[in-house]
């Protein structure tokens, strides 16, 4: 049984990613830690509870930080609205975050827990930032981690280089391939630009939303705005970043490549601030050309037939 911690910007796909591991029969959410990103994590921690309610979960969960460590806060509710649901009308929940703080939850769960836990990453790595700043063992006591951030071939979202994760807490992703990275296993990357080589069709999102239970419903409710506006816009296919990363965590067998770089996040320039710069090139008995031994696992293809089963499944 995977014991799993989620960290969560939730977020419309967060939110679909964490109803795949409350539904998945082999997973235990031990914990969910959360972080301003998306939306401010005041709003976060309002979401987060009516997802445990939609799925009568019991699952611990940690208000973490409210702003990034350096980088002057950047928003993505322009996609999740300003309640990060989409502006739905899902009813409050009375559940109550736990009194500890994220970072302090993570370095105790993991202490208490030495190399029984997963971790995912689904935004900005503020509180694993902070968390590995406190404590320099954490690496070493985890069984796992796997992020959803980053762009691999300077195909951004949240700027033309950029990925929302990376662009809103660069430094922090930069102290995250630090010390996560140092040895191998390497934390295990979905980013930008592998979400959109595993989308999702309109005809496929239309059922998933018509199963006629709660979650489809849910699903629905906290997407059906953005998903009008992009289809609008002529878009012709549903990018699920958060749902990717979740479906590798949950079922590692899905991942049909990947390759180990050497990465670093751009934390200058004009253009390219928070643009993650992978080195592709020939590495000679595991060295980059550069003396850097990798730091990064870069997933790069996964089965969308079992991806498919599992959003299926989370919401049957
Ligand atoms: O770029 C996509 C990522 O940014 C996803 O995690 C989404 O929820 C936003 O946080
Ligand atoms: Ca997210």
């Amino acid at each position: 049984m995977r014991k799993l911690i989620i960290d969560t910007d939730a977020g419309v796909d967060d939110s679909q990613a964490i109803l795949m591991a409350l539904t998945h029969p082999n997973t235990i959410v031990s914990a969910i830690t959360m972080v301003t990103g998306n939306v401010h994590v005041t709003e976060v921690t309002k979401n987060v509870p009516r997802i445990l309610d939609l799925c009568d979960a019991d699952v611990p969960h940690y208000v973490g930080a409210e702003l990034p460590l350096v980088a002057p806060y950047v928003d993505a509710a322009h996609v999740h609205g300003d309640d990060g649901f989409g502006g739905a009308d899902i009813p409050q929940s009375t559940r109550q975050p736990e009194d500890e703080h994220a970072v302090n939850a993570l370095i105790r769960l993991i202490n208490e827990n030495p190399n029984e836990y997963e971790i995912l990453a689904l935004g900005p790595l503020t509180n694993l930032a902070l968390a590995v700043r406190l404590d320099p063992t954490l690496p070493d006591k985890i069984k796992r981690l796997v992020i959803m951030g980053g762009t691999i071939g300077a195909h951004g979202n949240a700027t033309a280089l950029a990925e929302y994760n990376f662009y809103a807490d660069p430094e922090a992703v930069q102290i995250v391939l630090d010390t996560f990275g140092k040895s191998a296993p390497y934390p295990e990357l979905i980013s930008w630009e592998t979400t959109l080589a595993h989308c999702m069709s309109w005809d496929w999102y239309e059922a998933w939303c018509n199963h006629g239970t709660d979650r489809s419903e849910f699903v629905h409710k906290i997407s059906e705005r953005f998903v009008a506006r992009i289809r609008e816009r002529g878009v012709t296919k549903y990018a699920l970043p958060d749902p990717l990363a979740m479906a590798i965590t949950l079922e590692p067998d899905l991942i049909e490549k990947s390759d180990d770089y050497y990465t670093a996040m751009e934390l200058g320039g004009t253009y390219a601030r928070g643009q993650l710069m992978v080195d592709y090139r020939d590495m000679i008995d595991g060295v980059t050309r550069d003396g850097h031994f990798p730091n990064m696992t870069v997933v790069t293809q996964i089965n969308m037939d079992g991806f498919q089963q599992l959003l299926d499944d989370a919401v049957k």
